[in-house]
């Protein structure tokens, strides 16, 4: 298999190119290394994944790129490319938002249809419900985004649908909830909260806390990514939740616990743009694609907190 992963050198992208590389995939990966957070983090992921002779990595914006050339030969396309903050998407950077979530989603459906690339896995969002009236979220609710972010996630979304409505390409997109892990975004609540309980600074928590997220291992949201690509239904759209449903103060009391340190919180305001709950109803990814998420919070957070701890045990004995 020849796969094609935009968004490599991102959180979840690494973490996918490694699973296809293992797999003995020849991938292609094109991150243009967006500034949304330190590019130090990114170009490491790529040094280590250019050390695989099956690895093939462009540098580049999905916008401007030749897309036609490097989509010849390839059999499967997963497009993780975004930028991917729901509080940072007000404003002037929304014209960023449009332009790499949508635009250049566009023009990747467009020349993976003229390529004829069999199958293309788009990663939409939870962000795409909004505030939804119903708890779990069902794939057949009415979206309503609730973020200018989530609005761009739902417009490239639509317009997977339309390529395969329209010209038959083969799209499958997967709304992932709350994804955490080794390598999380540096924006994301778990990586910020996990590194102060390291380092002993403190956290800001956004509202009262009460608010509820569908946390989902990173090696489960990739498992799902895999099973779309080999049995997805064309056209469809499917929950990727963790099962893991909490409220952000029992997040903080799981991370104590795991951590064995205490976290001096700040309170903040709600910010704009954040739902209050998420929730996945997975049956229809359980019935269609097989996929059960198979890792607990507790589980996930010990993994996520040995990657945190052994970072600064680098950081401290790297000359
Ligand atoms: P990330 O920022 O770590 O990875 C995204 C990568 O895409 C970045 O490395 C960036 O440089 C690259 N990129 C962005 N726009 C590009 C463009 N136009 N051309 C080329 N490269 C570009 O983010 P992530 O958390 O790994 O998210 C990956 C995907 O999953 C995104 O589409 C995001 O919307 C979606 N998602 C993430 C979560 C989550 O919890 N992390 C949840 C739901 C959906
Ligand atoms: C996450 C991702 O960042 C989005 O890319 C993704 O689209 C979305 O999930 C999704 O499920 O679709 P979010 O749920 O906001 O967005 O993830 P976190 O940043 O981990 O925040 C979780 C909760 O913690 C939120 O209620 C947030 O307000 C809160 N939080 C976050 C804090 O209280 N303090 C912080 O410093 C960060």
């Amino acid at each position: 298999m020849r796969s094609l992963v935009t968004g490599s050198a991102g959180f979840i992208g690494s973490h996918l190119v490694e699973r296809l590389l293992e797999a003995g995939d020849e991938v292609v990966g094109i991150d243009g290394l967006v500034e949304n957070y330190d590019l130090a983090l990114k170009r490491a992921r790529v040094d280590r994944q250019r050390q695989e002779a099956r690895f093939e990595y462009v540098g580049d914006m999905l916008e401007t790129l030749d897309l036609d050339e490097l989509l010849e030969g390839v059999d499967r396309v997963f497009h993780l490319a975004a930028l991917p903050g729901v509080r940072s998407s007000w404003g002037a950077s929304f014209q960023d938002y449009a332009s790499h979530n949508i635009y250049a989603s566009q023009r990747l459906f467009e020349a993976s249809l003229q390529q004829g690339v069999g199958r293309v896995v788009y990663a939409s969002s939870s962000s795409v419900y909004g505030d939804a009236a119903q708890l779990p979220m069902r794939e057949s609710a009415r979206e309503k985004p609730f973020s200018p972010y989530g609005v761009t996630k739902l417009a490239a979304e639509h317009l997977a649908r339309l390529y395969h409505r329209n010209y038959g390409l083969a799209t499958v997109s997967m709304r992932f909830f709350t994804v955490y892990g080794p390598r999380q975004r540096p924006d994301m609540a778990i990586q910020r909260f996990l590194t102060a309980a390291r380092d002993g600074t403190s956290i800001r928590l956004f509202g009262d806390g009460e608010q509820t997220r569908d946390f989902t291992y990173v090696a489960d949201t990739v498992t799902a990514l895999l099973r779309a690509a080999e049995r997805g239904q064309e056209g469809a759209v499917y929950n990727v939740g963790g099962g893991s449903t909490v409220t952000v103060n029992q997040l903080i009391e799981a991370i104590e616990e795991v951590s064995g340190n205490r976290l001096q919180v700040e309170r903040e305001g709600v910010q704009r743009g954040d739902v209050r709950d998420t929730c996945a109803d997975t049956s229809l990814a359980e019935t269609e694609l097989g996929f059960v998420p198979e890792t607990s919070l507790r589980e996930g957070l010990a993994k996520h907190w040995q990657a945190v701890a052994h970072e600064s045990t680098e950081a401290l004995t790297s000359p």
